[in-house]
């Protein structure tokens, strides 16, 4: 049997504010009917879009600059890069993802969502690089910090920002990419918790600053 979609959180009425609302209902039931059809979305997820799903992609827009050209890498059925178009109209999306089921899918959100500030790219990251530059990258659950280093850094502006959704292995993934760290030239890397008051727990993300030019940082300097 289907799960049904639950009412929205009250909590979302604030984080979903303005014009904001429609649309983020509209993507929760796009998510819930064929999201899950076309197997984007376990089914099992339902239940949970909402406040799992919904809220805690809204929540990360806390630690977004204002104006960013931002880069969702792997965004799957539109987590986060949907849900940060739609609650941040001042920034533009790149939702980048290599699977065609899912750039259709994508597309017909952006279609029906009416979000002028979207783009669907089709493509894996390492193959982005040298061809597009951003101020943002964001991710959630698509690779370790230390590949996510990998990709999205030769994709940021120099003092750009990947911002990785991590949750609970936050601190041990940020521990393990130490080497990955020095070698991509950053010159930040800390944990940040957003959405205090809106989301329980918190969300916590990796926020990882670029110390290179993108060119320079795809070339070996030897010394
Ligand atoms: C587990 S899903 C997560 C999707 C979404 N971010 C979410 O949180 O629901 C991982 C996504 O990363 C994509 N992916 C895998 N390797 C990638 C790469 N090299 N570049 C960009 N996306 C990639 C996959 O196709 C998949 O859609």
């Amino acid at each position: 049997m289907s799960e049904e979609l639950p009412p929205p959180p009250d909590i979302a009425r604030d984080v979903f504010a303005g014009e904001a609302w429609d649309r983020a209902e509209a993507f929760a039931e796009l998510l819930a009917g064929p999201g899950v059809v076309r197997g984007l979305l376990g089914p099992r997820e339902v239940p949970r879009i909402w406040d799992r799903h919904l809220l805690n992609c809204a929540v990360v827009a806390e630690a977004i600059p204002e104006g960013v050209r931002l880069v969702d890498i792997g965004s799957g059925a539109g987590l986060p890069g949907i849900v940060l178009a739609i609650v941040r109209q001042d920034i533009t999306v790149t939702l980048l993802e290599p699977l065609l089921r899912r750039t259709v899918f994508l597309e017909e959100c952006v279609e029906a969502l009416k979000l002028q500030n979207v783009e669907v790219l089709r493509g894996r990251a390492e193959e982005l690089a040298g061809k597009r530059v951003f101020d943002v990258a964001s991710a959630r659950a698509v690779a370790p910090l230390d590949r996510l280093l990998k990709w999205a850094m030769p994709l940021l502006r120099e003092g750009g920002e990947l911002i990785a959704m991590k949750g609970e292995r936050a601190a041990e993934e940020l521990a393990e990419a130490e080497p990955q760290l020095r070698a991509s030239g950053a010159t930040t890397a800390e944990l940040v918790t957003v959405g205090h008051g809106k989301v329980e727990p918190p969300a916590t993300l990796v926020r990882v600053i670029s110390g290179r030019a993108p060119e320079q940082g795809r070339r070996r300097r030897r010394r």
